[in-house]
């Protein structure tokens, strides 16, 4: 045992440097900050097993892009696998500037084997935690990394200073080649495999078998206080994390400052990031960080334990982590923990750092989120299953729907989006498992500019009830309101939250229930709205947004860039 917790302490030394280098490294006026991001094969070992992977700069997890806010970056993406490829810059607004968001076929389309793209974007009125990942296949399984944007020169956090920051990368890992996973659940028509660890900056550590050089730790000194900026980049699963002996205050979510809260365990989606302070002020010692999966419904799940060292300063590398060894983490289908935290994540709603939540709504959407099964012939049981809002499950086009929009090609997208599905009927009563059948299109909805949104996504028992955590691009929106059950429209708007709701760009709909969104759709483009389970994307959870020009000289989607890839 006492081998298995040891690791090389220069892995540990290398990241406190490039962490240490990451805070003292901004220049003081903004900046452009200029990336190279060739996207390589490379052969990596993990849990017993080498298999060639696909990274950014052969690294796993990716490179993180430091900025301030203000700065503009361009990241030359260039790709030398045999996969069609795009990077998605999750959470940041991208105004007016869709073509630099990264969905493939969305917004562009896919760089393709051998080209080269140069994401331009300004980082503008956004600083915190976000993460960037691939917008293609199941390849965002290995291609992830960190976005640290810094507040402005001279701004300090809304909170204490704290000594030293670290960036926390959940993951998924698996033994196989993820598309060979991926390609034969699809020819199934079932779910593929699920993953076989979990991962902390790309490491499952010591729980696993041959993890003793992939174990991830963080060195930490007796009294200060540091700031993690944690990322849940896993594909499929939701996930709880935490620190023995060390509670944790959430301070931002989603690169949004929210009022300081106290937690023994953070609940954290696939697609969303929560800053936390923690204070090493507990006896010298090793403690474990540890992640597992939350999952509240009869669905199979990779349930198993990563974990990564809070190690203080001086330990040596062989004292075993102190008792108790794993940190308390929430059992994996604690519903009441998953409610009880979610609501008590609010904006910081300061006079520097105000909740604009639209008061008056233009727009009422209500989205049902259902599971289903069409036929397919040549999968097993003659039927695949598929996923859809308002009973229409995406299809994706062949050519980027922006382009389409800005072009005014005709043809390939419908602007007939059902605001509201067509029939109702007990969304979350009895499990229905007849007549699963969905409508399949490339179907958006057309908004206008500057319309205030609201939207309602209420799960369905469509085969099972299930969480879902929703991400809309190139906007934050206000949780406004939740619950479990159906949706009431005459009761439930009175009880939502106006005032300090919290503001992100992805948000888990609770199993069985309903959560309501606000934003305004000042931001011209093409934007995707999707469930952010790979696997339920990929079964067609997805829509997006036609945000029309508004009239002003600086209201319409910029023109696209000279070398934006071709279908
Ligand atoms: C990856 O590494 C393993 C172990 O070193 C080796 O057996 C395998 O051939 C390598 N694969 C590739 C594609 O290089
Ligand atoms: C992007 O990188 C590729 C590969 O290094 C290079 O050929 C290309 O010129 C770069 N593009 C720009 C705009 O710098
Ligand atoms: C970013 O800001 C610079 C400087 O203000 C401007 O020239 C550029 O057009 C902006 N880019 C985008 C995509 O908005
Ligand atoms: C998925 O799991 C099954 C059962 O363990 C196995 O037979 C199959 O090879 C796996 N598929 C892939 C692509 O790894
Ligand atoms: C952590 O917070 C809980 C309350 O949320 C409290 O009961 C517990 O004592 C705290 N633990 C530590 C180690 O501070
Ligand atoms: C994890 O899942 C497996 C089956 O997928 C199950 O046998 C096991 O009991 C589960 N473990 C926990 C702790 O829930
Ligand atoms: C949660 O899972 C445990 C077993 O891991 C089980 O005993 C318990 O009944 C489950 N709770 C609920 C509410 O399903
Ligand atoms: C497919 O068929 C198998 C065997 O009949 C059955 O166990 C399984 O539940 C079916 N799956 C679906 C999604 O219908
Ligand atoms: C919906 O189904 C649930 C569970 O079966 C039931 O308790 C509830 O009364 C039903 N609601 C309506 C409006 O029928
Ligand atoms: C969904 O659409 C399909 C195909 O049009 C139809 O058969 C099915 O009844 C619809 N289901 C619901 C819940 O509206
Ligand atoms: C959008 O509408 C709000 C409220 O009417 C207004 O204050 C704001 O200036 C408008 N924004 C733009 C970009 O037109
Ligand atoms: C890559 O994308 C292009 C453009 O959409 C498409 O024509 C081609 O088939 C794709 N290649 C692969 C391997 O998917």
């Amino acid at each position: 045992m006492a081998h298995m917790m040891s690791f090389p302490s220069h892995t540990c030394l290398l990241i406190i440097l490039f962490g240490f280098i990451g805070l003292t490294s901004f220049p003081v006026e903004a900046a452009i900050k200029k990336y190279q991001f060739d996207i390589q094969v490379k052969n990596v070992s993990r849990l017993c097993h080498a298999k060639p992977i696909v990274t950014v700069n052969g690294r796993f997890p990716g490179p993180t892009i430091y900025v301030r806010e203000g700065d503009r970056v361009q990241i030359n993406v260039t790709n030398h696998v045999k996969y069609n490829l795009s990077i998605h810059w999750h959470g940041l607004k991208q105004y007016r500037n869709g073509w630099a968001d990264g969905p493939a076929y969305i917004t562009q389309c896919p760089i393709q084997t051998g080209s080269s793209y140069t994401y331009d974007f300004n980082v503008t009125g956004q600083r915190g935690t976000l993460w960037w990942h691939a917008h293609i296949l199941w390849l965002r399984a290995t291609v992830y990394g960190a976005i640290v944007i810094m507040p402005k020169p001279g701004t300090p956090f809304p909170f204490p200073q704290p000594a030293r920051e670290f960036e926390i990368l959940l993951g998924e890992w698996w033994h196989k080649d993820v598309e060979e996973v991926e390609k034969q659940g699809n020819k199934m028509g079932l779910p593929p495999n699920m993953s076989d660890a979990h991962t902390i900056n790309g490491k499952p550590g010591p729980l696993f078998p041959c993890s003793e050089k992939h174990t991830y730790a963080m060195e930490v000194e007796q009294g200060k206080t540091y700031l993690l900026r944690i990322i849940n980049a896993a594909l499929n699963d939701e996930l709880f994390f935490a620190i023995a002996g060390h509670n944790m205050t959430v301070v931002e979510v989603d690169a949004v400052y929210t009022k300081p809260f106290n937690t023994e365990a953070i609940l954290i989606a696939p697609g969303q990031t929560t800053n936390v302070l923690v204070k090493a002020n507990k006896l010298a010692s090793r403690y474990f960080m540890a992640t597992r999966t939350f999952m509240d419904a009869p669905i199979p799940v990779d349930n198993k334990t990563a974990t990564a060292i809070f190690q203080y300063k001086g330990i040596p590398n062989t004292v075993l982590p102190s008792l108790p060894s794993l940190p308390h983490l929430p059992a994996g289908n604690d519903t009441v923990f998953a409610l009880s935290y979610n609501k008590k994540i609010r904006s910081l709603n300061s006079a520097q750092y105000p909740a604009n939540v639209p008061l008056k709504v233009d727009r009422n959407l209500f989205l049902t989120i259902g599971l289903g099964k069409n036929s397919c012939p040549t999968c097993i049981n003659g039927t695949r299953l598929v996923a859809s809002l308002n009973n229409v499950t995406f299809v994706m086009p062949q050519t980027a729907l922006l382009q389409a929009h800005y072009f005014n090609n005709k043809g390939v997208f419908r602007t007939d989006f059902p605001d509201r599905p067509s029939t109702t009927f007990n969304y979350t009563g009895a499990p229905l498992t007849a007549n699963l059948g969905t409508s399949i299109g490339t179907r958006v909805s057309k908004v206008a500019f500057n319309s205030t949104v609201e939207l309602v996504l209420q799960d369905t028992n469509l085969l099972s009830v299930e969480s879902h955590p929703f991400h809309l691009h190139g906007y934050n929106f206000f949780v406004v309101g939740t619950g479990v059950g159906n949706f009431d429209p005459s009761k439930d708007p009175a009880k939502y939250n106006l005032v300090d709701p919290v503001e992100r760009n992805t948000v888990g709909v609770p199993t069985g229930g309903w959560t309501a969104i606000r934003f305004r759709a000042d931001n011209p483009g093409v934007w995707f709205f999707h469930c952010h389970l790979e696997l339920h994307t990929g079964w067609g959870l997805k829509t997006a947004f036609v945000v029309e020009d508004g009239p002003g000289q600086d209201q319409s989607v910029l023109p696209p860039p000279k070398d934006l890839p071709a279908c």
